[in-house]
């Protein structure tokens, strides 16, 4: 075992795992940063890849990732069948396509045996998310979903740090998400813009599913406690489309802690402004992913602390271990999706030699975590379309 600071361990690699990866090939946006988030863990080698839906996309996109010629693939319910057979087959695949066919491809690779890398949100509908639950217990397969900030050293920082008592008692939540990209004319954006507002492929809600299920699950980590309940109103407010590309919700957190998500994707000037905050009877916290070394931490009446990411001066240790450079040298979302893959490694390998880990040693996003985000989906439609109804946002299994 590796000694990091304040001697929380992470295991050692036996051997670097092979990954698939279907998406991601050329013209698209986030299989590439999968594929990164790998090599930087330095615990996969990238073998294998259905990397687009168009056949000769897939194959030149395969070349130009160096992929053995036999291991590029045009469909991937070949490559799932073909890669289980080969005894240097892959360990885990990841998922990087539109949101429509993320459980077809899931099923596919779970029924060859192979652990599951998924991107978010992690369904179209609540059935097939509680499927791949269901799926999951079932084959005891792993399946990690790619909520990656929760990644970042300065989220597992916060997260610790209300653990134990930093904040006092908790007492109000608050995460917003604001970008711009979506005010573009449909006509003047790309694919990855289109498919994002076809209902048919991205499912029942457009900004709700694709940044909303981020302050989603950031909350509910950061605050260690589920999301209970949800009152939205959506908007369109940005070139027409189909459905919302803003929403205002009302949240409620376990123990009644209320909160609000804000998004939107039509707000001039905001990039990916992605920000937590979260107060305590006794001081609060503050997180922007677009600084994301720093973390706030102001206590009631006190000169406000700037912790910054690094070794020491109040980092604990479950940030302390995901700390790859001194401070000075900026680490930043990359890391954190190389962090993500460290920890999805050393679940398959443990997986596959039966190894148990010790209970919270890992906290990446699960497939649990992943239908809780449809579930938020499904709510906040129902909610909105009620006229702000609170809605359910547990899952009865
Ligand atoms: N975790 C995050 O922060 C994050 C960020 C962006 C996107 N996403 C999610 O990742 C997914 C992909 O988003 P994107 O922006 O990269 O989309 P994109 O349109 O840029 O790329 C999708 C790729 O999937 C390929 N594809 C589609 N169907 C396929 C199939 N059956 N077999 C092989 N390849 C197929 C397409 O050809 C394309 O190359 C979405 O679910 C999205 O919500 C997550």
């Amino acid at each position: 075992m590796a000694e990091v600071s304040g001697g929380q361990a992470l295991p050692l690699a036996e051997r670097r795992l092979r990954l698939g990866i279907v998406g991601g090939g050329q013209g698209s946006f986030i299989g590439k940063v999968h594929a990164r988030g790998a090599r930087l863990s330095n615990r996969w080698d990238l073998v294998a890849g259905a990397l687009s839906s168009r056949p000769q996309v897939a194959q030149e996109s395969g070349r130009a990732w160096l992929l053995a010629d036999d291991r590029i693939y045009t469909d991937y319910r070949v490559m799932a069948e073909r890669e289980a057979a080969r005894p240097d087959g892959i360990d885990a695949v990841a998922i990087t396509t539109p949101n429509n066919s993320h459980h077809a491809i899931a099923c596919a690779f779970m029924e060859k045996g192979i652990d599951v890398i998924s991107d978010k949100p992690l369904t179209t509908s609540l059935a097939d998310a509680l499927d791949l639950v269901r799926r999951q217990k079932e084959t005891g397969l792993v399946f990690g979903v790619t909520y990656a900030y929760a990644a970042s050293a300065m989220v597992r920082q916060a997260r610790q740090m209300i653990r134990d008592g930093a904040l006092g008692a908790l007492q109000q939540v608050h995460v917003e998400y604001f970008q711009e990209w979506a005010l573009t004319p449909l006509k003047d954006a790309g694919a990855g813009a289109q498919w994002r507002v076809d209902p048919s492929i991205v499912g029942p809600t457009f900004t709700t599913g694709d940044i909303g299920t981020h302050c989603h699950h950031l909350g509910a980590f950061v605050c260690g406690r589920p999301i209970t309940a949800v009152r939205a109103e959506f908007h369109t407010l940005g070139p027409p489309k189909a459905l919302e590309d803003t929403a205002f919700m009302h949240v409620r957190y376990e123990d009644g802690i209320p909160g609000t998500i804000m998004i939107s994707q039509v707000a001039p000037g905001a990039h990916c402004g992605l920000r937590i905050r979260v107060f305590g009877d006794k001081a609060s916290l503050e997180w922007n992913q677009e600084e994301p070394e720093i973390l706030h931490f102001r206590r009631f009446n006190e000169p406000a602390r700037v912790l910054t990411r690094g070794e020491g001066a109040g980092i604990g240790v479950h940030a302390a271990r995901f700390v790859h450079m001194p401070r000075g040298h900026p680490e930043a979302l990359s890391d954190a999706w190389g962090n993500l893959y460290e920890e999805f490694a050393i679940a398959v390998e443990a997986r596959r030699l039966g190894r148990n880990l010790p209970a919270g040693l890992l906290e990446y996003p699960t497939v649990v975590d992943g239908a809780l985000g449809v579930k938020l989906i499904e709510a906040a439609l129902a909610s909105s379309q009620s006229g702000g109804q609170w809605a359910d946002c547990t899952l009865s299994m």
